[in-house]
């Protein structure tokens, strides 16, 4: 079994949380980080880097906001060199599919002499659950600049596994997982789902990006978030992911979750549940 922590970068985050309990869960000895851990690890502040990788020789890195923002290729790029100074030897990368900062970001990670991995993930289902579409199927109605393309929606607890599976099995290195849900949804169809589940109306509405921009300025949404959602929605989001993946069986040796169950097991959790909320 490892004997160094195996570091997280992302300690509070969707897939960060899931693969440090996971990590535990079999026995290994964690360093999970980010801006509130001791240490701390920020990506904005190199500063925080060093002290935070050394002792470890092998990374769960998530990078914040997201690989497609502008600058982020080079932060990757000054994070790999600290890492191999600092003693890393394996690198796990979360990445997203056809984001081509995410790629450069990729290719710099392959190409830094240390041995790696790639996740590559689709859009991941927790995003109604555990950050911005979640508020949409609290209100009952869901508006976002998305139409008739379709997502393979990944469950954030199947990239864990992949994850937990690329930094503990050796027999993994070196390669690139592309990642995805097994069935591609339009927004609309989610949204049908999720409230068909649930028993009670949730509507999705689709409006104009810069409508949507517009409404996010309004509600005091900073601007370099509007930008990213502005990309993702117009750059990453026009059907160009739209086809599954076979990576998560092809590394878990079952199939990935379906939707179905991502939404029954987020029933079970209560975070959709209003009630419960008006009464908090
Ligand atoms: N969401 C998707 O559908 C999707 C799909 C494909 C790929 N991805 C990739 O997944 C990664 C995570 O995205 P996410 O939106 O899902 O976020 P997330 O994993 O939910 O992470 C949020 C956490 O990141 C930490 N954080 C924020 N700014 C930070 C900084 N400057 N330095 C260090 N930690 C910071 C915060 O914890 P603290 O406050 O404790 O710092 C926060 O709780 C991104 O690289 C994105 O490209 C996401």
């Amino acid at each position: 079994m490892q004997q160094s922590p195996i570091l997280v970068i992302g300690k509070n985050g969707k897939t960060g949380s899931r693969v440090n309990q996971r990590l535990q869960a079999l026995g290994y000895a964690t360093r999970p980080v980010s801006r509130s851990t001791h240490p701390s690890f920020d990506w904005e502040k190199p500063a925080t880097w060093r002290s935070a990788i050394e002792g470890t020789d092998t990374a769960y890195v998530t990078y914040q906001p997201d690989l497609a923002v502008p600058g982020a290729a080079s932060t990757i790029k000054a994070f790999v060199r600290v890492a191999a100074e600092a003693g890393l030897q394996h690198i796990v990368l979360l990445s997203g599919r056809g984001e081509k900062g995410a790629e450069r970001a990729e290719e710099i990670v392959k190409a830094s002499g240390l041995s790696w991995n790639i996740v590559r993930a689709s859009w991941f289902c927790q995003n109604f659950s555990e950050s911005f579409v979640l508020e949409g199927i609290l209100s009952g109605e869901l508006v976002l600049p998305a139409g008739d393309i379709v997502e393979p929606f990944i469950d954030a607890d199947d990239i864990a596994d992949v994850v937990v599976a690329a930094l503990t099995e050796p027999g993994h290195r070196n390669k690139l997982f592309e990642v995805t849900g097994p069935r591609a949804l339009t927004f609309a169809q989610c949204v049908q789902e999720i409230s068909g589940a649930l028993g009670r109306p949730v509507k999705f509405r689709t409006v104009p990006i810069d409508v949507y921009i517009n409404a996010l300025d309004e509600q005091g949404v900073p601007g370099d978030l509007q930008w990213l959602l502005h990309e993702l929605f117009t750059v990453v989001f026009d059907g160009r992911n739209c086809n599954v993946m076979p990576a998560v069986e092809e590394v878990l040796g079952r199939p990935a979750t379906d939707f179905k169950t991502y939404v029954q097991k987020t029933i079970e959790s209560g975070v959709w549940d209003t009630v419960r909320r008006e009464s908090a």
